[in-house]
């Protein structure tokens, strides 16, 4: 061979090899370059209360196996499995005492690799929860880091002197009490904005940065498609440690309200999300963020400037919409639209009252549950449904305060109930504890599961769980819903949410009356470029039979939803 053949023969190969690495890190799924995780439907499981294979009470990692055909067969494309590593379970497992291990309460990593598996086997992908704020207080490393002030760990966590006899600053914990917890041992104060059994791990240490990535890739090597970040806002703190402003006010557990100016949202955090990033690229894996944002600037950074952060930053101002508003809808789905990213939508989770509670009027709750399924589904982003809510389920709050398990329903009882109501066990059908467990639930169900049950509504073609089967199903073929751009319509009516979904020469006309009164309404869809008079019914809540619905006037029930589609 000639030298200069050599070469470009190594030129070629160099090409290939680069190019099936790049393949490799993004494997779009179609020509467009959509990545797998745009067109999937992720699903978020409270382990605890999931289902429970061996009857003690707690869900765990085998009762979601035995669940993968439901969840494929609702059209899940991905599970979000809250932390069950082992934890002494003070935050429910966001206190974790080992991240490479499953806690026995749930299996066992055996247990873990076996459902991988078979949700591969199903096309499901995992996501893991990455709690990487801090760790629990019964973690060898923090063990290490309070036994003496020379100790190998001591600043893998926050540890700081007092100010005289008082914490080293005004830093109230969201949990509840100051932010600062004096260990006697050694006489400093460290540092957690959870509870005191979550001590703040120190991100400004090289050797935490590495230990925690270590942990990402041990998690990607066992086949995970990702992470779900845990209060990614709190990684980092001002170095000064000053005072937070003092607002006026108490807040729910009695603490003065401060705005958490120099322990939340520091710009420190988008570096370790850029680092994140390449990793998960390595990997095709996805990150999800939990990013509480006061508004689409705020939100929007968490992409990234170069769109080299967050693939799925949460948009958790969509559940601060908290009615059956139009315009308030409209104003917020238009800003995430615009921001640049992927949106990702969520109704609920395992922190947030159930949509079900937080919409419906007591009355027409499982008709609003379907018109808020309607609304998201449909959207333009990635949807994260949370367990039960395909069914309708209501948050079961505690009564008394010696029943809450929350911890901070304790201490902010009764203003603050904890979150125990919404993570009550998922209703399969109506034998006793719903199906969940045959020994004692760890927290009750409520006595709605005789008819808000998987099995009941399976059968009736009109329950909520089967619109939300119809929903999935539509959006994972229908490619103006999947792909399709956003376009607001009817933008003044201040009753019915109304857009229009447009890809190419289809799209998907959604109407959705949010108010309990009949209404009217009329399309023109010529400046959209589809001057059509009728769409083709693709799904409707309405009692009446309607195959295709008028452009000119469509006349919908009271919190019904009309789906339809539109050609040119
Ligand atoms: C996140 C979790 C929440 C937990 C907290 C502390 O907000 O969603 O459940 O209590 O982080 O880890
Ligand atoms: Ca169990």
């Amino acid at each position: 061979m000639s030298r200069m053949l050599r070469k470009l023969v190594a030129l070629v190969l160099f090409i290939a090899g680069f190019s099936s690495t790049v393949g490799s890190q993004t494997q779009s799924v179609d020509s467009e370059g959509h990545q797998w995780w745009q067109h999937a439907v992720f699903y978020e499981i409270y382990p605890r209360s999931f289902m429970d294979s061996n009857n003690d009470g707690i869900g765990d990692l085998n009762g979601i196996s035995s669940k993968l055909d439901y969840l494929k067969s609702l059209g899940i494309d991905a599970i979000w499995i809250t932390p069950c590593y082992p934890s002494p379970q003070v935050d429910f497992g966001y206190d974790v005492s080992d991240y490479e291990n499953i806690d026995p309460m749930y299996g066992t990593l055996a247990d873990f690799d076996r459902l991988q598996q078979q949700a591969k086997t199903h096309s499901i992908r995992i996501i893991m929860d990455f709690v990487m704020n801090h760790s629990s207080d019964q973690h060898p490393w923090f063990i290490d880091s309070r036994s003496s002030r020379t100790s190998a760990k001591r600043d893998w966590y926050m540890w700081h002197d007092g100010k005289g006899s008082a914490a080293p600053n005004n830093w109230v914990s969201t949990f509840g009490g100051s932010a600062w917890t004096m260990d006697f041992k050694t006489g400093q104060y460290y540092y957690h904005y959870f509870y005191p059994q979550q001590p703040d791990l120190n991100w400004r240490n090289p050797a935490v940065h590495d230990a925690m990535f270590d942990v990402t890739r041990w998690w990607y090597k066992r086949g995970v498609a990702g992470f779900r970040l845990d209060a990614v806002d709190t990684l980092f703190e001002d170095p000064e440690l000053r005072d937070n402003p003092v607002l006026p006010g108490l807040n729910k557990y009695g603490d003065p309200n401060e705005q958490d100016l120099y322990n939340t949202k520091l710009p420190e955090v988008h570096a370790v999300l850029r680092d994140l990033r390449k990793v998960a690229d390595e990997n095709n894996a996805v990150l999800i963020g939990e990013t509480w944002t006061k508004d689409v600037n705020e939100l929007k950074q968490y992409y990234g400037e170069h769109s080299d952060e967050l693939q799925m930053p949460m948009d958790f101002l969509f559940t601060k919409v908290d009615r059956l508003s139009p315009p308030e809808f409209r104003r917020q789905i238009a800003a995430v639209d615009s921001a640049g990213g992927w949106p990702v939508f969520v109704l609920s989770n395992h922190d947030i009252v159930r949509s079900y509670v937080r919409y419906g009027d007591g009355k027409n709750n499982q008709a609003i549950a379907k018109l808020m399924a309607s609304l998201y589904l449909t959207l333009r982003g990635t949807p994260i449904m949370y367990y039960g809510e395909e069914i309708g389920m209501e948050n079961n709050d505690p009564l008394r305060k010696e029943d809450v398990k929350d911890p901070i329903g304790r201490v902010g009882w009764p203003q603050e109930k904890g979150r125990d109501g919404e993570r009550t066990p998922m209703q399969w059908n109506d034998s006793p504890n719903a199906g969940f467990t045959r020994g004692t639930p760890w927290l009750p169900v409520p006595l709605s599961y005789k008819t808000v049950n998987v099995a009941s509504e399976l059968k009736d073609p009109s329950s909520t769980l089967n619109v939300y089967r119809n929903l999935l199903a539509l959006r994972h073929q229908n490619r103006a819903l999947l792909d399709g751009d956003y376009v607001a319509l009817n933008e003044n009516d201040a009753n019915v949410l109304s857009y229009l979904r447009r890809y190419k020469n289809e799209a998907v006309l959604v109407v959705l009356n949010m108010s309990s009164q009949p209404q009217e309404v009329s399309f023109d869809l010529a400046p959209q470029g589809f001057p059509a008079k009728s769409a083709h019914t693709l799904l409707t809540t309405m009692s009446g039979e309607s195959k295709a619905g008028s452009l000119s006037h469509l006349s919908l029930e009271p919190f019904s939803v009309y789906i339809g589609a539109v050609s040119k």
